[in-house]
């Protein structure tokens, strides 16, 4: 018979081999976040679809085909969180953080689904590190967020990435930037994708996400949002800059940088890295929403953050160096069923301790179990057989230079921390 089932497409299993790479993403992102006084958050799997649609934008890819939508019973539409943004800033206010001292900084990581077409680097779940810093609107708090996700991969010695900078203004300077656009590009209207066509009239800054060959060659001499910043927004962006060139960070202005969700405003930013090749370059990005809390419903309250995504940023990491899993040291060796106890009680006395020991059950050739205790990377195996028991002795085996001594019971640890030190 077949199994029943296959791991559902955009799916994987994070197995014992990789997660060394994540327990150390997750370490290092804890780390940052808190040199920088961020706290944990973290917001149910579900939201109500809304929450979504008002948020991220009824016309972005995420709202109009990305979502996992459902109706519980009693009828409501509710969605697998696609991303962490606006349930923070819901958790905000539901929570009352408004009235604590602001800004409020939040870390989160955990994870978010989408239906993208599944690819490298791209999952229909995937998880995400990010912060969020709402209640404040100085652009230096844009400068923080940026200088905490380069520290996150300074701190995991990533090499490679570059840091894409824009400004894509406010609804001060927006529209009028917009028509500008539109006019730029109606010229040109029969020449561009179905896509962009599509995206003209509604959001023609999104004519920048194109990848299409047509489109990029028309996008080279479009307008730059840069240019037709107001005059807050512009002086925003300096101190950006400056804020970024004061910490030696270099970044790149990327003009085509306007970002696939509609609550940005003003400083938007990405971490590319090459090796990850194609359309899934982005490590991460996030930049301001200002204009968020209104969008939900809320009293306007300024907000900066970003998102990096775990899943690419542990290939990288893999590409970087090769990490292993954490292994007991000791492997607990019977060698007939009359001492299985005894050895299980060994293995207990030395896990109280403080050192991990895998007990190995069951009866086979002693050749056979310290194979296997060779092949898990245990340091020392002990063993013990009948005589052994007899004599209250252990025999402990160094499994590096394969040499082995008979001890007393009660010389059981100080030989244990001789061999591998004190836990
Ligand atoms: P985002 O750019 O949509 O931003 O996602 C951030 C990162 O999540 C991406 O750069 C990518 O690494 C990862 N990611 C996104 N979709 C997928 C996928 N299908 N498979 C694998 N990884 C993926 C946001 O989500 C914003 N909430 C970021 C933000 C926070 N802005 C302000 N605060």
């Amino acid at each position: 018979m077949a199994p029943v089932a296959k791991r559902p497409p955009g799916t994987q299993d994070i197995l014992p081999a990789d997660r060394p790479y994540w327990e150390a993403l997750e370490a290092a992102a804890r780390d940052q976040a808190l040199r920088f006084g961020y706290q944990r958050i973290e917001t149910p799997i579900y939201e109500t679809t809304d929450l979504f649609v008002r948020g991220v934008g009824e016309g972005t890819d995420i709202v109009s085909k990305e979502m996992y939508s459902f109706s519980d019973r009693g009828g409501r539409s509710l969605t697998l969180r696609p991303e962490g943004t606006a349930p923070i800033v819901r958790a905000y206010f539901d929570a009352g953080m408004q009235v604590e001292p602001q800004p409020v900084r939040l870390f989160y990581i955990g994870p978010f689904f989408r239906a993208e077409r599944p690819q490298a680097g791209r999952f229909h779940q995937f998880y995400q590190f990010g912060i969020e810093t709402i209640g404040d609107a100085s652009p230096l708090l844009d400068v923080e967020a940026i200088v905490l996700g380069w520290n996150w991969f300074a701190g995991l010695d990533i090499a490679g990435v570059t840091l894409h900078l824009n400004s894509i203004g406010d609804e001060v300077c927006r529209p009028a930037y917009r028509q500008l656009l539109r006019e730029y590009f109606r010229p040109y209207l029969a020449e561009l994708s179905e896509t962009s066509r599509a995206r003209f009239e509604k959001n023609p800054l999104r004519l920048f996400d194109s990848k299409d060959p047509q489109d990029e060659r028309l996008k080279h001499n479009a307008p730059r949002i840069v240019d037709h910043l107001c005059g807050p927004c512009a002086e925003a962006f300096h101190v950006v800059k400056e804020g970024l060139a004061a910490q030696e960070i270099a970044f790149e202005l990327n003009p085509n940088l306007v970002r696939g969700l509609d609550y940005y405003t003003r400083t938007v930013f990405e971490y590319q890295h090459e090796s990850l090749g194609g359309a899934q370059n982005s490590l991460g990005g996030g930049g301001r929403y200002d204009g968020l809390a209104a969008a939900l419903g809320y009293r306007p309250t300024p907000g900066v953050g970003f998102a990096m995504g775990m899943e690419r940023t542990a290939i990288v990491l893999k590409q970087s160096k090769p990490l292993t899993p954490l292994i007991p040291e000791v492997y607990a060796i019977a060698l007939e069923a009359s001492d299985e106890l005894y050895v299980f009680r060994l293995a207990s006395t030395l896990r109280a301790r403080g050192y991990g020991v895998i007990f190995d059950p069951g009866l086979a050739r002693l050749d056979a179990k310290l194979r296997k205790a060779a092949k898990r990377g245990a340091r020392v195996a002990l063993l013990v057989g009948p005589e052994e028991r007899e004599k209250k002795q252990i025999v402990i085996r160094d499994m590096h230079s394969k040499t082995q001594t008979s001890v007393a019971e009660r010389e059981l640890l100080s030989t244990v921390v001789q061999m591998l030190g004190a836990r």
